[in-house]
């Protein structure tokens, strides 16, 4: 008896915590929510300056998938487009639009003046 009251105690507490994975104890992240971010170091100086630029998905649940930034004429022969493809002016998307994991982070480095970026679409794949 005392076995099997341990078991289903031991049995309880993985499902709890399996469904607080699952379903998170805050909010699935939402487009306004967690939204990814784009940020840039510049880790080379001097006549070609080198940019560092970090995207994450913020989002600590979801993956998300098929994000796109704001590029401006950012060249394509600057970076592989595995990790940055260049669709269009001020239009590039990350990592093929494949899902990028809960809290994962891709990072490339490109030599030119600084191109700003920015996220402008992407969806979060809850589920
Ligand atoms: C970018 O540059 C930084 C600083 O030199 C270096 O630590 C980092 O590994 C580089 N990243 C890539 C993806 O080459």
């Amino acid at each position: 008896m005392q076995g099997q009251t341990a078991f289903k105690l031991l049995l309880w507490t993985f499902l709890t915590f399996a469904s607080l994975l699952c379903h998170g104890w805050e909010e699935k992240c939402t487009t306004n929510d967690h939204a990814p971010t784009v940020q840039q170091s510049q880790v080379g100086f001097g006549r070609s300056p080198t940019f560092m630029v970090e995207v994450q998905n913020n989002c600590p649940m979801c993956p998300v998938i098929n994000l796109h930034l704001k590029c401006g004429s950012f060249p394509q022969t600057l970076v592989n487009p595995r990790l940055l493809k260049v669709l269009s002016n001020n239009d590039c998307v990350v990592n093929s639009g494949l899902p990028l994991a809960p809290l994962q982070k891709i990072s490339f480095n490109y030599s030119h003046q600084m191109y700003l970026m920015s996220p402008k679409i992407w969806y979060f794949q809850c589920e």
